[in-house]
Formats: C-alpha cells, structure tokens, sequence
C-alpha cells in the first residue's frame, strides 16, 4: 500500500494502476462505516484509494475544523488491512491555493442545499462537492462509495454527477450501527458516557417511527410528536420527511418516505445525523 500527500506522485500511481479504481472519500478517524465502504470497493474493483483529508472549505466558521479527530496511522492500518493500494492524505496547500477566496467552487442548486443540514450549514455542500470532484478528477475512479448516513451529501453529489457528467458511478452503502444501534460516526469520539446515552434516542425514536408507519400511522405531525418524546433532553434540529427519490418534503408519509433527524447533545454539543427509510427492514 502506499500513502501518499501529493498530487504530482498520485497522477502517477494512478497512471501505473490496471484495472477499475474504486474512491472511498473521507476525512479520517476511519470506522466500521468506512471499513463497510471499503470492503465493497474491493469488492467490485481491482484498486481501492482511500482519500483522508479534512476538507476545510466544508467547514462553517464556527464549526469543529479544528478539533476534528486526526489519526493517519491508525487509518493506514485499517486500510492496510482492507487491502487499500492507495491511501491519499494531502496537506490542505496541496489541494488548495492560500487565496480561499479565490477557489472555483461547485455550488449545488439552492433548493436542494437550503434545507436539513445544508440549511444549519451554509456553504458546506459547496465544500463537499468541489473536493469530491477534485478527487474524483485526480484518482480518475471508476466508482465511489458513500454512506447512506450522510443521506443529503450522497443525494447532492449523485446529482452533480448527473448533472455534470462524471464518468463515476456512485455507490450507496447502508448506516451501520453500532452495537446499541447508535449510527457510527467520526464525531461519536466526542460524546460523553452520558451524551451517548441520550444519542441514542436518535435511532430509538426512528425505530419508533417505522413501527407507527407500520402500525398504520402516516401523518407526519403524529411521528413527529412521538420521536419528540423520546428525544427529550437533545436539542433536535430538525425531523424531517422527504422522498427518497426528489428529497421533496413530506407532509404524509409513504413507501417512498426517508426520515432524518439532526440533534445536538447538550454536554458536549456534538451535531449529530440519522436517518431510515420507513419501509424498509432493518
Ligand atoms: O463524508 C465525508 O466524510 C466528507 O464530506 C467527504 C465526502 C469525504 C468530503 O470531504
């Protein structure tokens, strides 16, 4: 495996590769949701690149840039073991130019990134968007793989794919859980003991709601007023019903339907995202 930080000698390898290439994007602080992504790249491609970098231009000024978890050794390892031929992990000056300013951004339509996240986040789909075509340009992949937990950021960059011709093929991966069914994520490495436990309110009130859906409940004010309950004590951001296919809101629930949830742990603040299509098994 290599690991390398700079584009000059990534060209290269990436020349030198036979065969599909198969991009996981990330920002490290790799996890089982990583691992899972990981395992089917290899899966379905000859090379696997794994790209670590935490991509300051997705980051809003009062966000957690800084005390975003780091550890490259401990990634190269798991990738190490997944069989990953490259791990790509720049500096930000080989990515960007010192001028932020001065970028040329891609920037998704404002009716798709003004709402759930994109909404408490302004400008972070821009961020997302314009590192993942720059990797997707540089590592020439012929698939990349996305976790369905980040369901509004694997929506949007599908769409720029679309609509912007890339010659990739998106790859969506179920969450993974972990074992008290808290969706895993970089930033649980933030919660408390006691965070954690209201965290996992979160998938408690989801699981809530694919059984009232199956009970028969459709009404969306119904599922929200439960998952409230039980979310007691997070500050919620938003719950949230959209088709699976549009990301159109919801008032009724249906086959399509696709329920997020954004909250906030009071001790450590931490963000947190979750989400489930309601009629699905899981
Ligand atoms: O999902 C993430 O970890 C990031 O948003 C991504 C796709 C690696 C872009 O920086």
């Amino acid at each position: 495996m290599k690991i390398i930080d700079n584009i000059k000698e990534l060209k290269e390898e990436i020349k030198n590769l036979k065969g599909s290439i198969g991009l996981v994007p990330t920002m490290g602080a790799l996890h089982e949701g990583h691992r899972s992504l990981i395992k089917k790249a290899a899966q379905q491609n000859d090379n696997v690149v794994v790209s670590v970098f935490v991509n300051p231009i997705q980051f809003g000024v009062n966000e957690d840039l800084d005390k975003y978890p780091r550890q490259l050794d401990k990634d190269c390892a798991l990738c190490q073991k997944e069989g990953v031929k490259i791990v790509f992990a720049p500096k930000i000056s080989e990515m960007y130019s010192e001028n932020k300013d001065n970028l040329t951004l891609i920037c998704p339509p404002y009716d798709i990134v003004n709402k759930l996240c994109g909404k408490a986040r302004p400008g972070h789909f821009d961020g997302v968007c314009s590192v993942v075509a720059k990797l997707f340009n540089l590592t020439k992949a012929s698939r990349a793989y996305f976790g369905q937990k980040d369901a509004q950021q694997l929506f949007i960059v599908k769409k720029m794919v679309l609509d912007l011709n890339f010659d990739v093929e998106i790859v969506s991966c179920p969450i993974i859980r972990d074992f008290d069914n808290l969706a895993v994520s970089s930033r649980n490495q933030y919660l408390t003991e006691k965070d954690r436990k209201l965290a996992l309110n979160i998938s408690k009130s989801l699981f809530n709601m694919k059984k009232l859906f199956k009970e028969g409940i459709k009404d969306t004010r119904i599922l929200i007023d439960a998952s409230l309950k039980i979310m007691e004590g997070l500050d919620v951001e938003y719950i949230e019903f959209v088709d699976k296919n549009t990301f159109d809101f919801q008032k009724e629930v249906n086959n399509n339907t696709l329920v997020l949830i954004a909250a906030r742990v009071p001790e450590s603040s931490t963000r947190l995202i979750d989400n489930m299509f309601l009629w699905e098994a899981e």
